[in-house]
């Protein structure tokens, strides 16, 4: 398999883990020669429940067993993705009530993108040095990296950029602007988190020249944080938040919430301003709603920050400089890139999946599901100490 693996199916790079996967269960990956692999990483903060939670899996079978896709999206009354988007805007602050499902996380920025536009008649967007917001030709638009898209240009016209926690750039904000894109807390940079009330200022600027503020919650949102979104913790709400990985349990989705006003107006001029077929598939959508409803109605938030600081205690190590982000969303940075790297491939032999984040090599990706127990953080925490003992003696 692994070689067909490389021979029929694209790669997004040179050197992929390769790992054959047999199945999956709780915070452990098994291969098909039978070894099991701790997973820190959970699909890449897909998986907030672990794998194949019963939870999930039982309102996936359900839903299968009643109808998959029967209608383009937006025209007839399924009970899964409505209840979903009830649930949605029950957790979400006032006037966030009005939810569009997509397929993936970069498809909701699309919307959310095409939404400011619609709401401000405006066409400027302003994004941030070091995003990452998806990789469609829009979502890379606003990707804050240009070695990274430079080969796929032309993009959308008319993004600026500024600095992520600088105060100052906030002033590139005017009345040009149609939205200000940001990650709650920035992932690929190297889980950077706003600092000084940043949120709040960047909020402020944008009622002050009357731009929309669209928050990307695809990777901190869902309870990674120890609140349901990221930016509950930073004292600011977005007219616009983007959903995705964790939302669905395991199950690829995206979503962006906007206030009935401003979602309206994609219904007309021009009509059906934005359609799909697949988004808000009834199967994925109970996969999620069972997700949500077990993240909301357990202790698992408040537990991410208990078991953040346990992570915080165990990773103490002279060639780990800090640590990184907020609650089950950790980056331990590394003395250097191959340190990272070495951490990362060692890791797994020895049976703990770690990953790389995009754009900070020395970092190392520690986002397990948030039903890891104490003693698999434990477990997993000696592993990589006992490795970067043995670079350090090396
Ligand atoms: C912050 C952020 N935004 C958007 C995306 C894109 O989501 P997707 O890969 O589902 O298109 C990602 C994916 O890594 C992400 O981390």
């Amino acid at each position: 398999m692994k070689q067909d693996f490389l021979k029929y199916q694209a790669q997004t790079s040179a050197l992929p883990l390769n790992m054959e996967i047999s199945h999956a269960k709780g915070s452990y990956i098994y291969d098909t020669s039978g070894k099991d692999f701790l997973d820190f990483v959970s699909g890449v903060s897909a998986t907030p429940l672990g794998h194949n939670h019963p939870k999930v899996v039982n309102a996936t079978k359900e839903q299968l067993d009643k109808y998959m896709h029967v209608m383009v999206y937006g025209e007839y009354a399924q009970k899964a993705p409505v209840d979903l988007c009830k649930l949605i805007a029950n957790h979400l602050p006032e006037p966030l009530d009005k939810t569009y499902l997509t397929n993936s996380g970069t498809e909701a920025i699309e919307g959310a993108l095409k939404l400011a536009k619609r709401i401000t008649g405006r066409s400027e967007i302003i994004a941030a040095k070091k995003a990452y917001h998806g990789n469609t030709m829009g979502s890379m638009s606003v990707m804050g990296y240009e070695e990274r898209k430079q080969a796929f240009r032309p993009l959308l016209p008319g993004i600026r950029f500024i600095e992520f926690n600088n105060e100052e750039d906030l002033l590139r904000i005017t009345d040009k602007t149609a939205g200000v894109i940001l990650e709650t807390i920035q992932g690929g940079a190297g889980f950077i988190e706003p600092q000084n009330d940043y949120l709040a200022k960047v909020r402020k600027r944008c009622d002050q020249v009357g731009a929309v503020l669209i928050l990307d919650e695809i990777q901190p949102g869902i309870g990674r944080t120890g609140k349901l979104f990221g930016f509950e913790n930073y004292n600011c709400t977005p007219d616009i938040v983007v959903m995705g990985k964790g939302l669905g349990g395991g199950m690829p989705i995206g979503a962006f919430t906007a206030s009935t006003a401003h979602m309206d107006l994609l219904m007309d001029n021009p009509k059906m301003g934005h359609i799909t077929t697949f988004g808000g598939h009834p199967v994925i959508a109970a996969a999620a709603l069972a997700t949500l409803k077990e993240i909301t109605e357990t202790n698992l938030m408040a537990e991410a920050l208990e078991k953040e600081q346990l992570f915080r205690k165990l990773l103490v190590h002279p060639l780990i400089t800090e640590i990184r982000g907020k609650g089950l969303m950790l980056a331990p940075i590394m003395q250097s890139e191959d340190i990272a790297n070495t951490v990362i491939l060692k890791s797994q032999d020895a049976g703990l999946i770690l990953f790389w984040l995009l754009f900070e090599g020395r970092a190392v990706r520690i986002t397990p599901p948030l039903t890891i127990s104490k003693d698999e953080i434990i477990k997993g925490c000696s592993i990589i100490i006992s490795i970067l003992d043995d670079i350090l003696e090396s």
